[in-house]
């Protein structure tokens, strides 16, 4: 069978883990895709930085909007980041040639999910964007495939490797706030700009997606009412751990009698819960639902190959599916409102 040719448009973190595993798995994955993956060309600043994988036999561009309007490919992979700027000009570009998206860009869902998912649809092409919540945990598929029929009622959870990886390391090994979040920049886990990550947005970015998959409702993360976990010290920590609680940066959506009610905030957790033994750069999601009842997801929520992995499932489903079959839709159809979060006094 012919080749799927990719685009891949940012090689760091996620990028370049994606591109070596492809390369270093290019017999398997033609076996199980049916079809040779290859990548025809990849994007990124600067060209001479060493990447981990040889990647030329790539055509190179400078930006990722020339490769959306220029490659010859069948699937743009945008692993660039930010909500608008070159990733967003890309993805929409590449969606208006009709070529298929995979990202893992939650800010840009976050902000533009909606519109470019109707573009999409329009387009017949595919969207998809599992590695945006929770890294390697398939959170998105279960929403829109595996919980097809059930009403949801909460979803809830840790979706931030970073907070969690600090929370775990102050509290387990006595290290300061900014040592933690230096590691975890290290260790690729953390947004370019990481107050994303302390200040919560990013776990509110996610949330919005899961909250207009879970309960058909546009995506508002700027409606999420939002705290961070930046003024947690370790004796808030330790505080805690005395009354039998640990600190966990939790984002709640569900459903109440006004609407689907959206929270990020840093939350007391029973010690002896199984959100609360979640520790480091996992993550967990809950759903509850009626007939499937609660299901808890945990594993990976950020990293290299986490995250690439989610991002291979999704180019997978591409070089699988058939032309002109019929689609799961990429994102709910309004179906129900939003309620502002009234803290408790
Ligand atoms: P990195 O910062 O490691 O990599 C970004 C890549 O994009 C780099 O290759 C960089 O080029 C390129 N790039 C950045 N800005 C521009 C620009 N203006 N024009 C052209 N290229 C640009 O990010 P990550 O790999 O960590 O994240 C990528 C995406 O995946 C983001 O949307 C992030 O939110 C998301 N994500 C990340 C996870 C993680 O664990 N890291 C987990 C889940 C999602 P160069 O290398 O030359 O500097
Ligand atoms: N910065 C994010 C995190 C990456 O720490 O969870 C994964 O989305």
């Amino acid at each position: 069978a012919d080749a799927l040719k990719i685009g891949i448009a940012g090689l760091g973190t996620v990028g370049a883990a994606l591109a070596r595993i492809l390369v270093s798995r290019a017999n398997e994955l033609a076996i199980t895709c049916g079809r040779p993956i290859a990548i025809a060309a990849v994007s990124a600043r600067d060209r001479s930085r060493d990447r981990g994988v040889d990647l030329s036999a790539a055509t190179w561009f400078d930006t990722p909007e020339a490769m959306a309007e220029t490659a010859d490919i069948d699937v743009f992979v945008e692993l660039v980041g930010g909500a608008e700027g070159p990733a967003e000009r890309a993805v929409r570009a590449a969606l208006a040639r009709g070529l298929h998206v995979v990202t893992a860009n939650k800010a840009l869902l976050a902000r533009h999910g909606v519109e470019l998912a109707r573009v999409a649809e329009e387009k017949g092409v595919l969207l998809n964007f599992e590695a945006a919540v929770a890294g390697g945990i398939p959170v998105i598929k279960a929403l829109r495939e595996s919980l097809t029929g059930n009403t949801v009622s909460r979803v809830y959870g840790i979706m931030n490797g970073t907070c969690n990886y600090i929370l775990t390391r102050m509290e387990k090994e006595g290290l300061t706030f900014e040592a933690c979040l230096k590691e975890a920049q290290r260790l690729g886990y953390a947004e370019a700009d990481p107050t994303f990550d302390i200040e919560g947005n990013d776990t509110a970015h996610k949330l919005a997606i899961l909250t207009t998959l879970a309960f058909g409702t546009e995506i508002a993360a700027d409606e999420i009412y939002l705290e961070g976990i930046s003024n947690i010290s370790i004796e808030d920590i330790h505080a805690a751990a005395e009354l039998g609680y640990r600190i966990k940066l939790l984002g709640v959506a569900q459903r109440t009698e006004s609407g689907i009610e959206q929270r990020v905030h840093p939350t007391m957790v029973p010690h002896d819960s199984v959100i609360a033994q979640v520790d480091g750069v996992t993550n967990a999601v809950a759903i509850e639902s009626d007939i499937l009842g609660e299901l808890l997801m945990v594993g990976p929520g950020a990293g290299g190959n986490a995250t690439a992995s989610a991002v291979l499932g999704d180019i997978a489903d591409i070089a699988k599916s058939r032309p002109g079959a019929q689609r799961v839709p990429v994102l709910g159809t309004p179906a129900a409102s939003l309620a502002p979060y009234r803290k408790a006094q």
